[in-house]
């Protein structure tokens, strides 16, 4: 059974449709998992695909070579992000964390049924070397499939070209170069070879490096998921809630909770089923863009400085900006932009007031901070529920919507109100 009432909130004509905008959510949380701006996946899926005929893959794993493009880096969600943004060695600790993400993601992706076969095995193998000295599993010549060293390739290159919190672009030829004299050690002599071609007669590929150029609304990139069910859909949206936490554990089972709550509260408000199921949605992605925040502000018990304040409260533009790219979810963006308003105009990021934060930002907000004051965070003790709710209440009026509160007094359970 379904958690939807509706349509599940996302206004697509079909599970295929949902599910293939939500995967696009998921790769740009594995964007901003390493460090890269939007459209890192996406970059390397198309650049995957140019190189692929000229390799001699067969056009039944292009789709595979898409997708394992767009999530290849899901799994360095899971890893402390600190060692993406700053400078230096990564201690032993983080580079064994670093050496995981592919079998992590492949495992993680593994169990998303309308994914094409092979994006799994593609994953884990995208870091493996022709030489034999990559990881995970030490791979070696042949042993390595094709897709896998193009996916490599790819990587390497589109990585090479752009900027990261640790590390400066490369201009294009110089990340050609690279590749180049990868050959042999990174990357087998022949798939060198053949980028060296495509390099040469195809000017979009050092157009990569441009910044405004927006790949996904090329023809011919998009794969749709045509398997997908209902209940691929929701799996999907669970996967997003708990990427969203992932940054660190005592974010765990917080969007779930709040998009649960909040759709809890709409119900017994008596909300049509699709702004039920818009409500559930919301707080499913509200914090997508946490994704970006190192691990080390969100753990941090101190309070924290303004810059770290200043750099914590980007997740709303990371995750607005998100949904924005994404046709299915666009409607999306403002309520994720604003969840972190307060009603007498003293929150952030626009200070917007009263009914002028969008209705379900208002109904998050109130859901947010009761799941907060339950659950913990790093720089204060744990509420039980009635004295979260009496803390909520206190600041109906500044900070959340009263009318909302009430609706959240008489959406707990009767022994807690
Ligand atoms: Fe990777
Ligand atoms: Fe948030
Ligand atoms: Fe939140």
């Amino acid at each position: 059974m379904t958690l939807f009432k509706g349509s599940g909130g996302i206004p697509s004509r079909s599970a295929s449709g949902a599910a293939t905008a939500l995967t696009h959510v998921l790769a740009s949380i594995a964007d901003l998992a390493e460090g890269h701006r939007l459209g890192h996946g996406r970059r390397i899926a198309w650049l995957a695909l140019k190189l692929a005929p000229l390799c001699g893959i067969e056009p039944s794993e292009f789709e595979a070579l898409y997708y394992a493009g767009l999530l290849h880096d899901v799994g360095e969600l899971w890893v402390s992000s600190e060692v993406f943004h700053r400078a230096g060695p990564a201690s032993r600790s983080e580079s064994i964390g670093v050496r995981e993400h592919p079998v992590t993601g492949a495992e993680f992706l593994a169990r998303f049924a309308p994914l094409p076969a092979g994006v799994a095995e593609l994953v884990r193998w995208h870091h493996e070397w022709w030489d034999g000295t990559g990881y995970p599993d030490q791979l070696h010549w042949t042993q390595i499939p094709p897709a896998a060293q193009v996916l490599r390739l790819a990587d390497t290159f589109v990585s090479s070209l752009s900027d990261r919190p640790n590390r400066r672009c490369l201009p294009p030829e110089d990340a050609f170069g690279e590749i180049i004299s990868g050959a042999g050690r990174e990357l087998g002599p022949q798939f060198c070879r053949m980028f060296a071609l495509l390099f040469q007669s195809d000017a979009e590929v050092a157009q990569l490096a441009d910044k405004q150029n927006d790949l996904g609304t090329k023809p011919g990139v998009m794969y749709a998921l045509e398997r997908a069910t209902p209940d691929d859909v929701e799996q999907l949206m669970l996967a997003i809630a708990d990427c969203a936490d992932a940054r660190h554990p005592v974010l765990a089972g917080h969007s779930r909770r709040t998009g649960n709550l909040a759709a809890r509260i709409a119900e017994r408000a008596g909300w049509e089923p699709t702004e039920i199921d818009r409500a559930r949605l919301l707080g499913y992605v509200h914090d997508i863009g946490m994704a970006a925040i190192p691990s080390g502000i969100i753990a941090k018990t101190d309070r924290l400085t303004s810059l770290e304040r200043a750099a914590m409260q980007r997740h709303v533009l990371y995750g607005a900006e998100i949904l924005r790219n994404i046709p299915e979810l666009e409607e999306y963006a403002d309520e994720a932009r604003h969840h972190h308003e307060r009603v007498d105009g003293s929150g952030y990021p626009d200070a917007l007031a009263g009914p002028a934060i969008p209705l379900l930002a208002r109904l998050v907000a109130v859901c947010d901070a009761y799941d907060a004051l339950t659950t913990g965070r790093p720089y204060r003790t744990t509420l039980d529920s009635d004295a979260a709710l009496a803390r909520i209440e206190r600041d109906a009026g500044y900070a959340f919507d009263p009318t909302l509160v009430q609706a959240l007094a008489s959406s707990l359970p009767a022994t807690t109100i």
